[in-house]
């Protein structure tokens, strides 16, 4: 079979290459149709906005993961509203004021950080991808973003560090009720370059998250869990299952203690009113984190972007104030820091990187993050980040249309 070249014999239409090919036996011309893989046949269009991550990761998490990932309580109002609270706020943006030079960077804990992102701690992650946490580490050692190690993740402490030693790490901490066990925990994550606790008080039991139960993730051995393992889990288990181990007494007290006894910094996770917010502050704290747990726990809850400014104005002098939920553009960010935050967590867009592209796709959520961040310190006319007030946002009129 001979396929000419001498003339136009390769008419392409979308999805198909028709061929006309010579058959020296019949002395004649054929034609065939051609099937094309998608890959060649379209283009696929590049990914670059984090929505755009989403719609990719929906096609390749399987049915168990996504509902994992994409699933809040009840009925998802707060874990909508998240999102939406962002875009209720409109930006007052100032011009002339010279903005050629810019500086995202931030302080944190009394440290220069080069911008404001930190990967939210998320269980689990080799759901997403088959390296996991690690992934999400590389990703933040690329871009300069803390990643903060979940209890329940899938690598420990150690380990992390010794794959990613370059990565800025923080450790999340579900308090068990052996407190040896935590206390273990934390000794790890000290010991090996962690520079901060997360202590997460919003999940004394797990939420009701209809999407899990519909469609549960598939379970894990508890030895792929090493920070449950050391609390005693054993065989296979699911994300409830896990989640039981945590302690649900957990008090002010215990704050208290972990906060004397720690020698890196101790926050807050999952504080929601200026009440708990001071409390916080008195216990030892040296942050807090507003945050409805990306409305996985209870829903109809106040958001973030809501609770923010009352807890900034009551405790933003004395400690730190972070803020996560629902943070999905360069704009969000801009809105958090002119709110009183220090620095924002950003929760599942991460897991939409890894499930597209393990951890390139994970820093690539970032950069985009962070460079729509860069362009809206520019166009709002806020040329350091740590300029950033309160007279940069404002209600937006479209706050109250109906959506
Ligand atoms: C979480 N979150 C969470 N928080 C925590 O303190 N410990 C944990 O183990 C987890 N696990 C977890 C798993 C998954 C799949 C998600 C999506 C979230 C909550 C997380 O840290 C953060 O508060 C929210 O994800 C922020 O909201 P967005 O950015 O996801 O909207």
């Amino acid at each position: 079979m001979t396929i000419s070249g001498k003339r136009n014999n390769f008419l392409f239409s979308v999805n198909t290459c028709k061929l006309r090919v010579f058959l020296p036996a019949a002395g004649d011309w054929a034609a065939f149709s051609v099937a094309l893989s998608p890959m060649v046949a379209h283009r696929a269009p590049a990914l670059v906005s984090l929505a755009d991550y989403q719609c990719e990761a929906q096609r390749r998490l399987d049915p168990g993961a996504l509902a994992y990932v994409s699933g809040g309580a009840g009925d998802e109002l707060t874990m909508r509203e998240n999102a939406a609270a962002w875009q209720r706020l409109a930006i007052r943006p100032r011009v002339l004021v010279g903005v050629g030079q810019r500086d995202p960077g931030t302080t944190l804990l009394g440290k220069r950080r080069p911008h404001p992102l930190i990967i939210a701690p998320m269980a689990f992650q080799r759901f997403a991808h088959p390296d996991g946490e690690l992934a999400s580490a590389r990703a933040a050692a690329k871009t300069g973003a803390i990643v903060c190690l979940a209890t329940l993740a899938s690598t420990t402490a150690p380990r992390l560090a010794q794959a990613v030693p370059d990565a800025p790490r923080w450790f999340q901490l579900y308090v068990f009720a052996d407190r040896g066990v935590s206390r273990e925990l934390v000794a790890q994550a000290v010991e090996h370059g962690y520079e901060a606790l997360v202590v997460t008080v919003d999940l004394p039991v797990l939420g009701v998250r209809e999407r899990e139960l519909r469609t549960p993730l598939l379970a894990t051995h508890a030895e792929q869990i090493a920070g449950a393992a050391a609390a005693g889990a054993q065989g296979t288990m699911t994300p409830p299952q896990f989640a039981s181990l945590i302690d649900a007494d957990l008090k002010w007290s215990d704050i208290e203690q972990f906060a004397r006894e720690s020698p890196i910094p101790v926050l807050v996770k999952g504080i929601l009113t200026p009440e708990d917010a001071r409390l916080a502050a008195e216990h030892g704290a040296a942050g807090v984190v507003v945050s409805n747990h990306g409305g996985r726990q209870l829903d109809t809850v106040f958001t973030g972007a809501e609770a923010l400014p009352e807890i900034a104005a009551a405790v933003g002098e004395r400690i730190d104030v972070l803020v996560d939920g629902g943070i999905r553009r360069g704009t969000d960010v801009l809105k958090a820091l002119s709110l009183g935050a220090r620095a924002v967590m950003v929760g599942r867009p991460v897991i939409w990187g890894l499930a597209v592209d393990g951890a390139d796709g994970a820093a690539r959520v970032l950069e985009i993050l962070l460079s729509e961040f860069d362009t809206a310190l520019a166009l709002a006319g806020a040329p350091r980040a740590a300029g950033l007030d309160g007279s940069f946002v404002a209600p937006a009129p479209w706050a109250g249309a109906r959506r």
